[in-house]
């Protein structure tokens, strides 16, 4: 066991009943009053993806919007790759590429900067927290219609429960660092 794991998810905070009733809302903001979490939860993105592919160069990290930017330009500047945001739709400007994705109530849309990456380069997908997994299947679908060779994504908190990476494309790589079921 790693024990900079065990401090991190002694350090996520749960919010019963947030933002509606039966939500087990998961916070990740306390790490954040522990500086050198913030730090452990990138090095231990790093550290994971290093082992299992030692020899892949990294062209960029997206970050997924809102709190995937929290984590992303750290673990980019660990790797010396570019930092690409994944935006709500509307937030970008010049040209984007979008993707729709399905929400458990309607839809959304995700957006990356066209000039802010190019065919073919290898990339790392972070966010803080995959739930039914929709966010990130769309941030996958965006990478994919612009030909990035997704090497894996990599989130904080996984909540198993609710089958999030079998929504992913078929074959993507997922990681995350702390688990619950809920
Ligand atoms: C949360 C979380 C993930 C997403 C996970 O973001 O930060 O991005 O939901 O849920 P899913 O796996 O069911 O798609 P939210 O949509 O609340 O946006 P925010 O980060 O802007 O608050």
């Amino acid at each position: 066991p790693d024990p900079r794991i065990e401090a991190i998810k002694a350090r996520i905070q749960d919010f019963p009943d947030f933002p509606k009733p039966g939500i087990l809302f998961r916070d990740i903001f306390p790490l954040f009053q522990h500086p050198s979490l913030c730090h452990d939860v990138v090095n231990v993105f790093y550290e994971h993806f290093v082992s299992k592919y030692p020899s892949t160069k990294v062209d960029a990290v997206l970050g997924l919007d809102a709190r995937g930017f929290l984590f992303a330009p750290l673990l980019a500047e660990k790797f010396r790759a570019n930092f690409v945001a994944v935006r709500k739709k509307g937030k970008l400007p010049g040209k984007v590429v979008s993707c729709d994705y399905t929400l458990e109530y309607g839809s959304a849309e995700v957006e990356i900067q066209n000039h802010a990456v190019s065919d073919g380069q290898n990339v790392i997908i972070v966010d803080d927290l995959l739930a039914t997994g929709g966010t990130m299947n769309a941030a996958c679908l965006l990478a994919k219609k612009l030909k990035l060779n997704i090497i894996q994504c990599q989130c904080v908190i996984a909540l198993t429960g609710l089958n999030g990476e079998k929504k992913l494309p078929a074959g993507i790589d997922f990681y995350s660092i702390v688990q619950y079921e809920f």
